[in-house]
């Protein structure tokens, strides 16, 4: 009798993968339109402040449901233009999550600020409203509310926090592009709020991101980081002159021609990575030792990444709970089932923060009174849960793959965790 690939040994151990090599489709799908809309920007020969970049800012906004939007070259940029727009300036306190991306956080250093971490909530993966008031201070004066993987903050709970100890919300939306609160979307309930276009996210342009407002005073702020701190409009009576402080965040047209394009395509990919969760959902959901992502009532999750922890006491583990957790992640890759580690550090613990000497001689902290902040990870037990027993499946729910590749990935996992006791990470991550 022959074994078929889930009866078959571990493939980490010499048994065959679940996963065919070829299953897993490549993200972002391209097609004609794309080919056509990147050659005729090309062809068009207006790189800079060329018609793609103005469409695309417009059409982003309108798609989004804000008045405004400017074009960046990534979300990093529009999130610290998000700061300077609300008003933060040197040594003013940011509160933002303990767990996310980098830049959650460097964006407030970027404008000398400090940022202020406050621990996740373990189910949502985001920043625990209610841990929020213990950090405010009078030197308190805007939150990066960071929507994380896909799912939304409770908006109304952090903005009635933000309404009564008068903070600006600067929403980081770069991973949940369409994820809904309340049948709003992100970006429309805060003062301003940064998308990202990066490789990987929901829509991708290679790179880029887009600043979003409704009121027109934060993105005159905003716009003045924009274009070395030339404030002067319309283009026309551009002159040259640095008004203000500012960088160079501004996208080309070559990216803004492929981001319009993919937006068209973009509610049809939101659409896929929902049904194809609901199917990796459905075939992981009774399998002992995982704790699936939580769509909370009112939410409408994207699974942007869907990301699944390991109960350890369920699979009866007591010893390094990391070990463990990339054992078990070689051996579902092994599988072939597309799976990762999305971020194994928690913010505070980043050399970065640890090291609090960002410009050199303790800026920002030491001129701010602020090098007694503590960033001691240990403060931050929920995030470092997270980060030391999760990993993530986000290539597979993509479009153009569709529930069978949703499928066969929980399969593969599946298999693994029927199996949990033949791992041994030694074995798997210490053997050559
Ligand atoms: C939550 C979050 N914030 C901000 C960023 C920064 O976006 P970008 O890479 O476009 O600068 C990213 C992505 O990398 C992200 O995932």
């Amino acid at each position: 009798m022959t074994l078929t690939s889930t009866q078959s040994p571990l493939a980490i151990l010499g048994g065959t993968p679940t996963v065919p090599d070829t299953a897993v489709k490549h993200w972002p799908p391209i097609d004609d339109t794309d080919r056509k809309m990147v050659l005729d920007s090309l062809n068009g020969g207006k790189h800079a402040f060329g018609p793609n970049s103005q469409a695309f800012q417009e059409e982003m906004a309108a798609w989004n449901g804000n008045k405004y939007g400017i074009f960046t070259n990534s979300g990093t940029a529009a999130l610290h233009m998000g700061l300077v727009g609300c008003g933060v300036g040197a040594g003013d306190h940011v509160l933002v999550t303990g767990y996310s991306w980098s830049s959650s956080a460097t964006c407030i250093i970027h404008h000398n600020a400090i940022p202020i971490f406050v621990d996740i909530d373990f189910d949502t993966i985001n920043m625990d409203i209610d841990k929020i008031e213990a950090a405010i201070t009078s030197k308190t004066k805007a939150i990066v509310a960071v929507h994380l993987h896909g799912l939304a903050l409770n908006m109304d709970k952090l903005m009635a926090i933000a309404n009564k100890y008068n903070l600006k919300v600067i929403e980081d939306a770069c991973q949940s592009h369409g994820a809904l609160y309340k049948g709003r979307k992100v970006g429309t309930m805060g003062h301003c709020a940064a998308l990202s276009f990066n490789q990987n996210k929901s829509l991708c342009a290679g790179e880029s991101g887009m600043f979003l407002t409704d009121d027109e005073e934060i993105c005159a702020g905003a716009a003045s980081l924009w274009s070395f701190g030339e404030t002067r409009t319309p283009l026309e009576s551009r002159d040259y002159h640095a008004y203000a402080l500012g960088w160079m965040y501004r996208g080309n047209d070559l990216t803004a021609a492929f981001g319009r394009s993919q937006l068209r395509k973009l509610d049809g990919y939101l659409e896929a990575e929902r049904s194809n969760a609901a199917v990796l959902r459905a075939e992981l959901q009774d399998i002992t030792g995982l704790i699936l992502p939580t769509e909370p009532e009112g939410h409408s999750h994207t699974y942007y990444n869907f990301s699944i922890r390991i109960d350890m006491q369920a699979i009866g583990w007591t010893g390094d709970p990391v070990r463990m957790r990339d054992a078990i992640v070689k051996a579902v890759q092994a599988e072939g089932s597309w799976c990762c580690v999305w971020q194994r550090f928690i913010l505070p613990s980043m050399t970065v923060f640890q090291a609090k000497n960002a410009y050199g001689k303790g800026s920002p902290w030491a001129e701010h009174d602020a090098l007694d902040i503590d960033y001691n990870p240990a403060n931050f037990p929920v995030a470092q849960r997270h980060s030391d027993t999760h990993f993530a499946v986000i290539m597979p729910l993509r479009a153009p793959n569709g529930p069978d590749v949703a499928k066969l990935t929980g399969q593969g996992i599946r298999k693994v965790f029927e199996n949990i006791s033949k791992i041994d990470p030694d074995q798997i991550l210490d053997s050559k």
